[in-house]
C-alpha cells in the first residue's frame, strides 16, 4: 500500500491536481490492464512504450455518456440537443448534408465514440477481411483521423527512448516525424532497393547491432511512398522468413501501412496487405495494419483512417490494448471526425463502390503504363528510374557520379520549366503520377529531363 501511495504521489507531482481517490483508481486501472497484458501477450507488453504502459482509458466524461446513452433522463454530454438526441443543427449546415438520410445526418454532426462508429468499424472489418479464413484473429478497426494519426498512435503506444524502429529508405517523412521526433525513438534503416527488387535483408541489416531481447518495431509499407513499390510472392516470402528470423530474437511489432491498398498494377504482384500472412506465423511477431479511406476510397479530406491489431475482438488482452489506446486517443483528438465517418458509411453501404474504385485504379494504371514505358526511354546517364509497380508514385534517380541533387533539379524545374516535383535528399526525384494527366505525363518527362542536362552539362 506504501509502494501504492508513493506512486500516487508521484503522479501527482506529474499530473497535477487529482483526488487520491481518482488517482488510486486510475491506478489500479492501469495495474489491471498491465497484469492482463502481461500474461495474455508477454510479447505485446515487451513491445509497449512507457506511455502506452501507464495509460488506461478513465471512466470519466465518454465513458459514462456512453453509459447512459439509452436513459430517459441523460443529462451526461456536453452536446447541443433537442433533449432526445437530435442535435440542434444550423440550417446553412444542415442544407449542405441534405442528401444523407435524417438519421445519418443526426450523427454527424454528434460526437463519435472515441473508437469510431459501430456500423463503420464492424462494415470496415468486415471489407478488410474478404478472402482471409475465418480463425484469423483481427480485432475491430479503431477510427483514427486519417492514416497520419493511425501512425501517430502506433507510435505511441510502441515507439519512446529505448525502441527501435526500422524503415527502408527512401520512406515518407512522417515516419520519422511520428517515432523519432515525437517519441523519442532511435530510427535505422538501409535501402529499400538492390538491383530491379526489394532488399528483402534490410530489416535484419538494420537491426543487426540491436541486443538480443531488445525490442523493436518495423515499418512495411506496400504499395510504397516514395517507390511505388509492391514486392513479388517470391519478396513477400523471404520478407517473412527474415522477418521470423529477427523475431527469434527480439519482441516485433511490424506495422503495415497500407495507405495505397489495392491500387496495384501488375497481375503477378499480390494486392493483398502483408499483414494477413505474417499474422500468427510467429509467437514473437505482432503485425498492425494501418489502413484507411483517405486513398482506398478518395477520401483525401475526410480523414478517416483505422488502426487493426492482431487480437479477437473478444480477446481481453485486447480490450486492455483498446483502452490504452482510447486514452491515448481521448488525450489528443478526443474523438474521431464523426461527419467523415458516416460520408465513408455511404460509400461502404453502396454495392457499387468496388467498381468505382476499380474505375479509379483503371485511371492510375493508365497514367502508369504510359510513365513506365517513357521513364524507360529516359537517357540512362541523366536519370534512372527505380522498379515501380503500383501505387501513386514512381522515383527517378539521379546518378551520383554528376554531384547533381534532387533539390538543384527541383529548384530549376520550378525556376525554369514551371513544374513541380518533390526533391528526396540526395538524389531521388519523385513524381505523383496520381496527380497529373496522362496526357500531360510525356512532356512531364521531358522537362525533367531536360532540368538534369542543363544541371550536368
Ligand atoms: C505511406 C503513407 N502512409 C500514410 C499516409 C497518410 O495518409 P493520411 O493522409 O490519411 O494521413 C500517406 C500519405 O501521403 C502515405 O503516403
Amino acid at each position: 500500500m506504501c509502494a501504492r501511495i508513493a506512486a500516487a504521489a508521484e503522479t501527482v507531482a506529474r499530473c497535477g491536481r487529482l483526488s487520491l481517490e481518482e488517482l488510486t483508481l486510475a491506478t489500479a486501472l492501469v495495474d489491471r490492464l498491465n497484469a492482463t497484458i502481461q500474461t495474455g501477450s508477454p510479447t505485446l507488453w515487451a513491445c509497449l512504450s512507457p506511455l502506452a504502459r501507464r495509460a488506461a482509458y478513465p471512466p470519466d466524461i465518454p465513458f459514462q455518456a456512453a453509459e447512459a446513452r439509452s436513459k430517459t433522463y441523460n443529462a451526461t454530454i456536453g452536446q447541443i440537443t433537442d433533449g432526445q438526441g437530435h442535435i440542434l443543427a444550423l440550417p446553412a449546415i444542415e442544407r449542405a448534408l441534405a442528401g444523407l438520410p435524417t438519421t445519418d445526418r443526426n450523427q454527424a454532426l454528434l460526437y463519435s465514440p472515441i473508437d469510431g462508429l459501430a456500423e463503420l468499424r464492424q462494415r470496415w472489418r468486415e471489407r478488410q477481411r474478404r478472402g482471409q479464413p475465418a480463425d484469423k484473429p483481427s480485432s475491430l478497426p479503431l477510427v483514427v483521423v486519417g492514416l497520419t494519426h493511425g501512425v501517430s498512435l502506433v507510435a505511441d503506444l510502441f515507439g519512446g527512448e529505448q525502441h527501435t524502429v526500422v524503415v527502408p529508405a527512401p520512406f515518407w517523412g512522417n515516419y520519422r516525424l511520428a517515432f523519432a521526433v515525437r517519441t523519442g525513438a532511435r530510427l535505422v534503416s538501409g535501402l529499400a532497393y538492390r538491383g530491379q527488387g526489394f532488399n528483402c535483408e534490410v530489416f535484419a541489416e538494420a537491426l543487426a547491432d540491436l541486443p538480443a531481447g531488445e525490442p523493436a518495431v518495423v515499418i512495411l509499407n506496400f504499395p510504397s511512398n516514395p517507390g511505388g513499390y509492391s514486392p513479388t510472392v517470391e519478396e513477400r516470402e523471404r520478407i517473412g522468413s527474415s522477418l521470423r528470423q529477427i523475431a527469434d530474437q527480439h519482441p516485433l511489432v511490424v506495422v503495415c501501412d497500407d495507405a495505397y491498398a489495392g491500387y496495384v498494377f501488375e497481375p503477378e504482384i499480390p494486392r493483398q496487405s502483408m499483414f494477413w500472412e505474417l499474422l500468427g506465423t510467429h509467437p514473437n511477431l505482432l503485425p498492425i495494419k494501418v489502413d484507411g479511406a483517405t486513398k482506398e476510397f478518395c477520401l483525401f479530406g475526410g480523414r478517416v483512417g483505422f488502426v487493426t491489431f492482431p487480437f479477437d475482438p473478444a480477446d481481453e488482452v485486447m480490450a486492455a490494448l483498446e483502452s490504452k489506446a482510447k486514452c491515448v486517443m481521448r488525450g489528443t483528438v478526443s474523438s474521431p471526425v464523426a461527419t467523415s465517418q458516416v460520408l465513408l458509411l455511404q460509400a461502404l453501404r453502396d454495392e457499387a463502390v468496388d467498381a468505382a474504385i476499380e474505375t479509379v485504379r483503371l485511371a492510375l494504371l493508365e497514367r502508369y503504363r504510359l510513365l513506365k514505358d517513357l521513364v524507360g526511354r529516359l537517357d540512362a546517364r541523366l536519370l534512372q528510374p527505380l522498379p515501380f509497380n503500383s501505387g501513386c508514385f514512381a522515383l527517378l534517380e539521379i546518378p551520383r557520379q554528376h554531384d547533381v541533387s534532387s533539390e538543384a533539379v527541383r529548384r530549376r524545374l520550378l525556376d525554369h520549366y514551371d513544374t513541380g516535383v518533390i526533391a528526396l535528399a540526395p538524389n531521388y526525384l519523385r513524381l505523383a503520377f496520381c496527380s497529373v494527366a496522362a496526357a500531360a505525363l510525356p512532356e512531364l518527362v521531358r522537362r525533367i529531363e531536360a532540368a538534369v542536362s542543363d544541371l550536368v552539362s
